[in-house]
């Protein structure tokens, strides 16, 4: 890496933007901690006597109350294995380790069932596309570059063309009554655009597109905020309903919702280049920046109950970090590019405080999210997509500051 006295400065210019934070950030300081968190974690795996690890499980929560990662097994239904790969690619490229390296393939090798199984859901984006997309972007394997042509290839298999949108969830089609399409299905269409300009069936970009303006459309209230789940009629494509699966109700802006809008919108701009997508972006991320609490780091909803003693969601502040960095590289400085940064550093700042960061209690990164609260699963927790885009959010803000592509 190039180095201590690099980051020296960065730390500097970063204290300059942020003066109003009266905080810091030392992102090189922070992508060590994430390497070490990394580290432990692959020790806990490995168990007590040191052993051989099973790469089909991987870390997915660790409650609030406990200390080690519960892991899930990869199936065509947990949607949450391609992070921790996703992860190790990450901690590979801050830190050239070769043995983190070797983990990542070894961690992303049992989701390749995935490229050569009937879709279960849209999840396939988050799946394949951060493992074997982290994987491919870092070392031009051409097997990984064909497992996500072929999984995309899948992923499009749920579009409706009567709808123009992805069935993000066909299990619940009888539950909603209809063609159910979910906010955060904006991240799979990354896939889809790569695939198509990757050797991949040009009418795959067709679909994203299609996808993102419908959802544009009828996914939001006047005020750009979002419902979770929108209906549709299955055979006529007409809007029945905007209704929330995990926010609080329906009318109420779920943050993680929100935030995969606006993560979702900016890489549609970023793939595109439509001008829609960058002026959609800044709408839908600035009714979420104007409500948010002081430290930048949102409640699960945004009318929660008990606020402000409800629980936050950090993987929300993660997503909208990462996010804004990539957003505010499209925009000149005094019509939001300046903001944005900001915005995202401060994010970046609370969420490497001892109140986010889980430190010596635990082998994640972060602490404080909230998976799915009206079921009752992983609130307060520590959950791997946080620590996905938190350790994103720190790669893209080092390229930034190197003056590199951060995407
Ligand atoms: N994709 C489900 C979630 O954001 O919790």
């Amino acid at each position: 890496m190039k180095t201590k006295k690099l980051w020296a400065g960065l730390g500097l210019c970063l204290l300059a933007s942020c003066m109003a934070s009266e905080s810091e950030l030392d992102v090189d300081k922070e992508l060590d901690y994430c390497d070490n968190q990394v580290n432990r974690t692959l020790t806990e795996l490995r168990g007590a006597e040191g052993g051989s690890i099973d790469y089909t499980l991987a870390p997915r929560n660790i409650m609030d109350s406990l200390d080690t990662w519960h892991c899930r097994k990869t199936t065509k239904d947990e949607w949450c294995n391609g992070f921790w790969p996703g992860i190790l690619w990450y901690d590979y490229e801050a830190t050239g380790d070769e043995k983190i390296k070797a983990e990542a393939e070894k961690f992303t090798a049992p989701l390749e069932f995935l490229s050569r199984t009937p879709a279960f859901d849209h999840d396939l984006g988050f799946l394949v596309f951060c493992s074997y997309g982290n994987g491919y972007r870092l070392t031009h394997n051409p097997a990984y570059k064909q497992v996500i042509l072929n999984t995309a290839d899948t992923l499009a298999t749920l579009f409706n063309p009567r709808v123009g949108t992805i069935l993000s969830w066909p299990r619940n089609v009888q539950m909603y009554g209809g063609h159910n399409t979910i906010m955060d299905n904006m991240i799979n269409l990354e896939m889809l655009l790569w695939a198509s300009k990757n050797g991949g069936d040009p009418r795959l970009a067709d679909i994203a597109i299609s996808h993102a303006d419908k959802t544009m459309k009828y996914q939001f209230r006047p005020d750009y905020t979002s419902y979770h789940v929108a209906v549709y009629d299955t055979l006529t494509g007409e809007f029945i309903k905007g209704v929330t699966h995990q926010g609080y109700a329906d009318n109420t802006m779920w943050a993680r919702g929100q935030a995969w809008a606006i993560y979702g919108y900016t890489m549609m701009y970023r793939e595109t280049k439509a001008d829609r997508y960058l002026d959609f972006a800044q709408k839908v991320a600035d009714v979420y920046l104007n409500r948010l609490p002081a430290d930048y780091v949102p409640y699960w909803d945004f009318e929660a109950p008990g606020i402000p003693n409800a629980p936050r969601d950090a993987s929300a502040a993660a997503v909208v970090a990462s996010a804004l960095l990539e957003l505010s590289t499209y925009l000149p400085a005094k019509k939001g590019g300046t903001k944005y940064k900001e915005a995202a550093i401060r994010m970046l700042i609370s969420l490497s405080s001892d109140t986010y960061q889980s430190r010596n209690s635990k082998p994640s990164f972060l602490m404080h999210s909230t998976g799915h609260w009206p079921g009752k699963s992983e609130i307060d927790a520590s959950i791997i997509y946080a620590d996905y885009y938190y350790i994103e959010a720190l790669m893209r803000l080092k390229k930034l500051e190197e003056g590199k592509p951060i995407v």
